[in-house]
Order: C-alpha cells, then sequence, then structure tokens
C-alpha cells in the first residue's frame, strides 16, 4: 500500500521484515530493511527507483492499484544495484517504451545486468526533469554507493532523494524519522555508514559540501532505505560530514579470539590496566568468532584504539579474526591507532600478522604486539596490565591536548 509523503509524492517500496543478512552473507540487518520507491505525481507522473528482485512481482502489482502503469511518463533510476533495479524486468514488460532517466554509468549497470536495451535517457549533474509546476534536478553522486549512483531534488517539496546515501537498513511502518525509536536508528545509520560508505569518506564529504553550498530548501531527504528524514533533515548530513573525516569517539575497542582463552586473558589485563587510569573510559570488548562482524566493526569505527588479539595457530592467526581483518581493510577507516596481542604454544607468528594486517588496514601501531608463550604467568598479566595503563595515559593526555 501507498503512503502519502506530500500532496503529491507518495512512498511506494517493500518494507522487508524477514532479511537478515545483505550483500549476500556481508552485512547483518538485525532490523530488516525497506527498498524505497516513490512516486511524483504532477502534470507528468515519475517513478523513482524499484525493489529487489524476489518482491519484483509484488511491487508491480501493487502499483497497478495506485496507477494506471501507463501513466508513468519517467523512470529514474538513482543506483542499478539489484536492490534498486531488480523490479525493471517486471515493469518494463508492462511498460517497455517508458525512459528511464539514470547517469552514464547506471546505463552500463543496468545494461550489464538485464541485456535489454530499454528507452535509456543518460543525464548529468544540473539536467532537469519538467513535471509541470515542479522539476526534478539530477544530481550525480559517484560512488555513493556505486560509480552510477545518483540524488534527485525536486522542487516546491523540497525533497532530496538521495538513493542509498544518508539511507539505514533498519525496517519501520512508521517511516519518518520522528517516529521511530531514534536510539535504533541512530545505531543503523552509523553502522549503514561504518559498514559501506567508509571507502568513499572524500567523495562523501566533496559531495555534502557540494550540497550545501546549493544552498537549496530541504524539507525531506528520502533515501531507499529505510526512514525518511523529515524532523531536521540535514542532521543526517551533518553526522555524515562528521563520519566522513577521521571519525573517532573517546572509545576502545578490543577484538580477539581464543582456543583455551590465555588470549583471552590478555584482553583483560589490558582493560583492566585502562580502567585503572580511567575507569570512565568506554572500552568494548567482542570475541569475534560470538560476535556480530559488522556491529563490532561500527565499534571500531567509533574507537580512537582497537586492540586485536589472536592466538596462532598453523603458523597463523584463527580465521574469524582473518575474516574480520579483512574487512577492516576494505573499509578504510582512517586516524585510528592499535595494538596486538596473542598467545601461543609453539612457533607464536600470531602478533606479527596481525601487525602486518593492521597496518595493511591503515592502523598505526601503539607498540610491537604483545607476545606470550603458553599461559600467561603473574608477572606477565602485570606487564599487560602496565601496557593498559599506558595506553590509557596516551589517550587521557591526547584528549588534554585536544580541549
Ligand atoms: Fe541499496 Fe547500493 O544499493
Amino acid at each position: 500500500m501507498a503512503t502519502q509523503i506530500t500532496d503529491h509524492v507518495s512512498w511506494v517500496g517493500k518494507t522487508d521484515w524477514e532479511i537478515r543478512t545483505f550483500h549476500g552473507n556481508e552485512y547483518t540487518t538485525h532490523h530488516g530493511t525497506s527498498y524505497n520507491a516513490y512516486l511524483i505525481r504532477d502534470e507528468k507522473t515519475v517513478l523513482i527507483d524499484s525493489v529487489w528482485n524476489p518482491y519484483a512481482e509484488e511491487f508491480v502489482e501493487k502499483l497497478k492499484k495506485e496507477i494506471d502503469l501507463n501513466e508513468i511518463d519517467y523512470i529514474v533510476m538513482n543506483h542499478g544495484e539489484p536492490d534498486h533495479s531488480g523490479a525493471l524486468p517486471y515493469l518494463m514488460r508492462e511498460i517497455p517504451d517508458t525512459p528511464i532517466y539514470c547517469t552514464g554509468n547506471g546505463v552500463k549497470s543496468l545494461r550489464g545486468q538485464y541485456h535489454q536495451d530499454w528507452n535509456f535517457v543518460p543525464v548529468k549533474s544540473g539536467d532537469t526533469l519538467d513535471l509541470g509546476s515542479r522539476q526534478l534536478v539530477f544530481v550525480e553522486a559517484r560512488m555513493l554507493h556505486w560509480p552510477d549512483s545518483m540524488f534527485n531534488y525536486l522542487t516546491e517539496d523540497n525533497i532530496l532523494f538521495s538513493n542509498d546515501a544518508f539511507g539505514q537498513h533498519y525496517c519501520s511502518e512508521q517511516l519518518f524519522n520522528d517516529r521511530v525509536d531514534p536510539c535504533e536508528l541512530e545505531k543503523e545509520a552509523i553502522k549503514y555508514y561504518a559498514n559501506i560508505l567508509t571507502p568513499f569518506n572524500k567523495l562523501v564529504d566533496k559531495k555534502i559540501t557540494e550540497l550545501l553550498d546549493m544552498n537549496l530548501p530541504v524539507d525531506m531527504i528520502c533515501p531507499s532505505h529505510g526512514v525518511i528524514w523529515r524532523d531536521n533533515p540535514l542532521q543526517i548530513v551533518e553526522a555524515y560530514r562528521e563520519w566522513a573525516n577521521d571519525y573517532q569517539e573517546d572509545q576502545v575497542t578490543i577484538v580477539y579470539d581464543t582456543m583455551y582463552g590465555n588470549t583471552r586473558l590478555l584482553a583483560e589485563a589490558l582493560r583492566d590496566g585502562m580502567k585503572e587510569i580511567d575507569p570512565g573510559l568506554r572500552i568494548k570488548i567482542f570475541r569475534i568468532s560470538q560476535a556480530d562482524q559488522n556491529d563490532v566493526l561500527t565499534e571500531v569505527f567509533r574507537s580512537k584504539v582497537l586492540l586485536a588479539g589472536s592466538c596462532t595457530i598453523n603458523n597463523g592467526i584463527l580465521a574469524e579474526m582473518a575474516g574480520f581483518l579483512e574487512e577492516l581493510e576494505g573499509l578504510k577507516y582512517k586516524n585510528k591507532k592499535a595494538l596486538s596481542f596473542g598467545s601461543s604454544g609453539w612457533s607464536g607468528e600470531a602478533t606479527q600478522i596481525l601487525d602486518e594486517r593492521l597496518q595493511k588496514a591503515g592502523f598505526e601501531l601503539l607498540d610491537e604486539g604483545i607476545k606470550v608463550l603458553w599461559t600467561p604467568d603473574t608477572d606477565f598479566l602485570e606487564k599487560t596490565r602496565e601496557q593498559g595503563r599506558a595506553i590509557a595515559r596516551q589517550l587521557a593526555d591526547e584528549s588534554a591536548t585536544a580541549q
């Protein structure tokens, strides 16, 4: 069922309460997600985006109840990824000649995926579509999230259709930011940024500057996932600007895995040392094999320091830590420090491997890794606590200097 957003704009997307992983198994969606599509009715009628392929038929049938499909004058495809373009093949069977407005890269992406010679109309930033009493202004937004991504600005209603940017994998029947739990929303919005958009920080920052410099009135931001930003819509733009610029909070995150608990003892000693110096320091601890990887990555994104631990196995590190570090490297977090730790029974390569992987992921190492043979004894645990104290002292000094 469509939801009216303004007199001339309605939401015609799909709320997906069932989905628990997105991008295959890469991204966990604890609160489901939504595929937002929008219908603008003026003298001309425009459909913006569609939904993921499993819901294609349902989408088209519901759309038919809203409008005679032949009354759709234009389709705008802001991004070709299948979660937005998946219903196009079904829709285009019904209205095969309807022009599809997208970027030049959008044409490549849609042709490459669907192998159809639809009536594509490539557009660039600044091009407009006259709808009667309104105009739709196109703004290319390369790499937010793919090279084909694009925003649209609707005059009169002052709506920015931002596609993936400013979205959340967060399903709600309430549809607007002022109607949902703000803590849940903040958590899903930053998780989405930390797990999808950080590799493109520079482009995000540039696009935000460009948007703000246009001085357009913005009454709503309508992304393609999650809720619409209606109450103080620019709050998410400001948040993106912060997140895109070497973001960090006063937090240390400890991530480790262990076979027999010896590496955990080191994690706990580091924690104890830090707490002795600064009991108020926010410290989060995860055994990666028992935690949600995307949630842990979000916590690392929030942090100043990552303490990463693994015991040695087969001259390497534990597989769950290796997978976590692979993701970390791809996400290209900036302005963060790290220290490795780990126990071993024999050869003990883990800390060296962790150090190499952490440096490759862009982290500055605080020190040589903490490496213990077998189970740490009282003296070793005290030495490790002292490392924790040193980290807390350094963070306190840096905070004092920054104030
Ligand atoms: Fe929601 Fe990049 O697709």
